[in-house]
């Protein structure tokens, strides 16, 4: 090699490592790490852009599958829209803890959330990092008036997808949003929020088709699960819930959108200290719609205020003439194996509608004694047509059927 050519050598050499750095940086096997797109891991600096610019880079990834990687860490993130549809199968890596700015300024088109994730099919969120939505400060402002702020984490329009392992802390509002998706299954989530935080739902969905939540332990000021209008298919399975305000499903028929509610099981569910078990809650003044084939099953509940109640008199502000009866129409209930204590008197709760009785209630093998000195637990039951009693069922039911 002569002088010249070593040279051209050398520096062509240093070119194709400049050049073969730069992608490998950037995707390795389409894997793309925050912090190859300046992210902090201090927790200090905003790496909003950061992660905006690395899931703009993976979403365009031309192979199968595109990883994005949030390193161990703590990043400081500002309201995110993570959006399809990308051309590769997203792969969401969460090994770091996302951490809210103090003051949210929310996004100006999608001011309800703090980190979104939308129109995505065969999508996987895994690790177990956690989003903390650094709530409490929002928390005195919030007073469940109907005033919105925002969720932790939204899902929209996602199918086919797969969320396990990662944390919500302290969200402002709700802490995970499912809306409009079909096919989405979460699980192994950890959901901790104080007993006093208003309005922090753990997850919420609404107009959504085959949902599951399992193996997900709840701890918030607000329902575990609630379980919204126009919804069918939705499993909740080995979910620990407490404290917080139970099992939802509700409130219902507020709006004329608001549709039916069909195929919900409840299954294998522990209650700890919490205000309610399984409930269905619906507007005594309301648009007409169907609730339809629900099992609760294999539930332990300790010291729970209203283990299982169906309240169809639903009216907050207490200004619904008494003429006023939900047209909400519920029927094919199952309530199953549950067992424990409540704190109130009133074990089984069934207010249901004068102008629609619940009908097809059945309840087999049912224990739930007073916490309360151990008393006996009775039982209110209000329009029900006759439910169908299978072994022992304490307290006993003693309906008004019209
Ligand atoms: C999800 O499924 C719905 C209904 O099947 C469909 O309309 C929508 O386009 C799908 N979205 C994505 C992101 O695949
Ligand atoms: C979760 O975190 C622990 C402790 O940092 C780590 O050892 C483990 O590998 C992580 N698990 C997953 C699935 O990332
Ligand atoms: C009732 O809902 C369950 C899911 O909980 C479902 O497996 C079953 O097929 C539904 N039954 C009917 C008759 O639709
Ligand atoms: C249930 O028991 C409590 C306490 O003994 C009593 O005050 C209440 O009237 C009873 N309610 C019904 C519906 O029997």
């Amino acid at each position: 090699m002569n002088f010249v050519a070593s040279i051209l050598f050398i520096s062509s050499s240093i070119l194709f490592f400049f050049i073969s750095t730069t992608v490998a940086v950037v995707a390795v096997n389409g894997t793309f790490s925050v912090s190859d797109f300046k992210a902090v891991s201090n927790g200090k600096v905003d790496s909003t852009a950061a992660f905006a610019d690395t899931w703009t880079a993976a979403c365009n990834y031309t192979g199968p599958t595109a990883k994005f990687v949030v390193p161990k860490g703590a990043y400081l993130v500002g309201p995110v829209a993570f959006s399809g549809p990308c051309t590769a199968k997203m792969v969401i890596q969460i090994d770091g803890r996302i951490i809210a700015p103090a003051v949210l300024k929310t996004m100006p088109e999608k001011p309800n959330n703090w980190i979104m994730f939308e129109r995505l099919a065969g999508m996987l969120i895994t690790g177990n990092g956690s989003f903390n939505g650094m709530g409490a400060d929002t928390w005195p402002k919030n007073k469940r008036n109907g005033k919105v702020f925002p969720t932790n984490i939204q899902f929209s329009f996602i199918n086919d997808s797969t969320v396990e392992g990662i944390s919500s802390i302290d969200s402002r509002m709700f802490h995970i949003m499912v809306y409009k998706c079909v096919n989405l299954k979460l699980t192994k989530l950890t959901i901790t929020a104080p007993e006093t935080s208003p309005n922090t739902d753990g997850v919420h969905i609404g107009l959504s088709d085959g949902v599951t939540i399992t193996d997900t332990a709840i701890k918030t000021g607000d329902d575990c699960v609630s379980i919204g209008p126009t919804n069918s298919r939705i499993t909740v399975t080995g979910v620990k819930c407490g404290p917080g305000h139970g099992i939802s499903v509700g409130s219902l028929g507020k709006y004329k959108d608001d549709k039916d509610v069909t195929d919900i099981l409840v299954k294998t569910c522990k209650f700890h200290l919490t205000m309610n078990g399984v409930r269905i809650k619906t507007w005594s003044e309301s648009f007409p719609l169907i609730c339809k084939n629900y099992t609760f099953d294999d539930i332990i509940m300790s010291s729970v205020e209203n283990p299982i109640i169906i309240d169809q008199q639903y009216c907050p502000a207490g200004n619904c003439p008494k003429t006023t009866s939900s047209k909400v129409k519920i029927t094919d209930i199952k309530f199953s194996n549950i067992k424990g204590t409540s704190t109130l008197p009133v074990a089984i709760k069934l207010l249901c509608s004068k102008s629609n009785p619940c009908t097809g209630l059945s309840f087999e093998k049912i224990q739930l004694k007073n916490k309360v000195g151990g008393a006996v637990a009775n039982s209110t039951c209000e329009n029900v047509v006759k439910p169908t009693i299978i072994g022992v069922v304490k307290p006993a039911l003693n309906c008004t059927t019209v």
